[in-house]
């Protein structure tokens, strides 16, 4: 694959998408449904979901489809939480947990990370008999940190079963670390464990809006009788179908981030910054001065590198900051470099 030229154009690297588009067959096997079947209604995503049960092994009623896993993160939301019930969300993780949980007034406590790392003790220690629901991303957005096999099979084995766990594998397919959980060996042993995964980030197909949970039948059922008609389009049904066939695109894209990664990580830590060790497309930076995150953040802007500036980093701020190719990111570690050092 070509390196793209980056002199002139605004390198976005603030939504963890794929710097490498989504896989060149997709875009062929499209376009049949672009000329000829957009005036058509789409079916129920059965197709989707039968080759999605296929490969992991599961009955075609333990998958669900969705317009993006933030579709599922809702419907489970309105599935599982009643108004006297309650759902735990860990502080600086994904976002949409939190909006959703307002958007249907739920009520939901944050429970804190240790270290930056979403601890399973800690859910456990938050649990009331209202809880019902628990998110926990793995590897975590923004931390890029992550939970071992054996913490989530302890975590499930205390968790009462009343108490479902949705666990959000987005980025599942840039994982490199061999302890990372085998959560589908889990699902047949918890029926209170829920996966989440999507095709926005390594598949590359943020626009068309497509994920999928992996879940216990009764769950999935409850769930499709909340889903709202037609939300899974056409053309998003057969992307995801030619997406899932091109894993020499996953493996070539898993390599090349890898290999981003731990250049970012590597250089950033060398030039003084505090650099957290990432399982994703995405890398953390935390800063001991008020402001300074937002003024690499600024200095990255002016370098036509956009970044996430967040302010569930503490304090003292955060950037999460996208794995780009090679030129992009010796240009995020040459614009950070520059920054004078005690504002590092
Ligand atoms: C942890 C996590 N889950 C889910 C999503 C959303 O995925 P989708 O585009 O499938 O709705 C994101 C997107 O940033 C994410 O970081």
């Amino acid at each position: 694959m070509k390196e793209a030229d980056h002199t002139q154009e605004t390198i976005r690297l603030n939504f963890n998408e794929n710097c490498y588009g989504c896989s060149p067959l997709v875009r062929a096997g499209v376009e049949g449904v672009l000329l000829k079947e957009l005036h058509l209604y789409p079916s129920a995503p059965v197709r989707l979901e039968t080759e999605l049960a296929r490969r992991f092994g599961l009955n075609l009623d333990q998958v669900i489809a969705g317009a993006g896993s933030v579709r599922l993160i809702d419907g489970l939301i309105q599935t599982l939480v009643d108004e006297t019930g309650e759902l735990l969300i860990f502080e600086n993780s994904f976002v949409a947990y939190e909006q959703l949980a307002q958007a249907h007034s739920k009520n939901y406590r944050l429970i804190p990370q240790s270290d930056f790392i979403c601890d399973p003790q800690a859910i456990l220690d938050a649990l009331t008999p209202q809880t019902h629901l628990v998110f926990l991303a793995n590897p975590n957005n923004p931390t890029g940190t992550f939970i071992a096999h054996d913490q989530l099979e302890q975590l499930l084995v205390h968790l009462p079963t009343t108490v479902f766990l949705a666990l959000d594998e987005a980025y599942v397919e840039y994982v490199t670390d061999p302890a990372y959980p085998d959560a589908l060996a889990l699902l047949k042993r918890f029926p209170n464990l829920i996966v989440l995964r999507s095709f926005s980030k390594m598949y590359g197909l943020a626009a068309l809006r497509i994920g999928y949970a992996l879940a216990d039948a009764a769950l999935c059922r409850a769930m499709k009788k909340k889903q709202i008609p037609f939300s899974i389009n056409r053309v998003a049904e057969e992307a995801a179908l030619i997406a899932l066939e091109d894993q020499l695109f996953v493996e070539y894209c898993k390599k090349e981030n890898e290999t981003g990664r731990n250049y970012l990580w590597k250089e950033l830590t060398a030039a003084g910054f505090h650099a957290l060790p990432s399982q994703g497309n995405f890398i953390y930076l935390h800063f001991d001065h008020k402001g300074d995150a937002s003024n690499a953040a600024s200095a990255l802007a002016r370098c036509g590198i956009l970044v996430s500036d967040l302010p569930s980093g503490g304090p003292q701020g955060a950037l999460r900051i996208g794995v780009g190719d090679q030129a992009a990111n010796s240009r995020v570690v040459e614009c950070l470099r520059s920054l004078p050092p005690v504002r590092k």
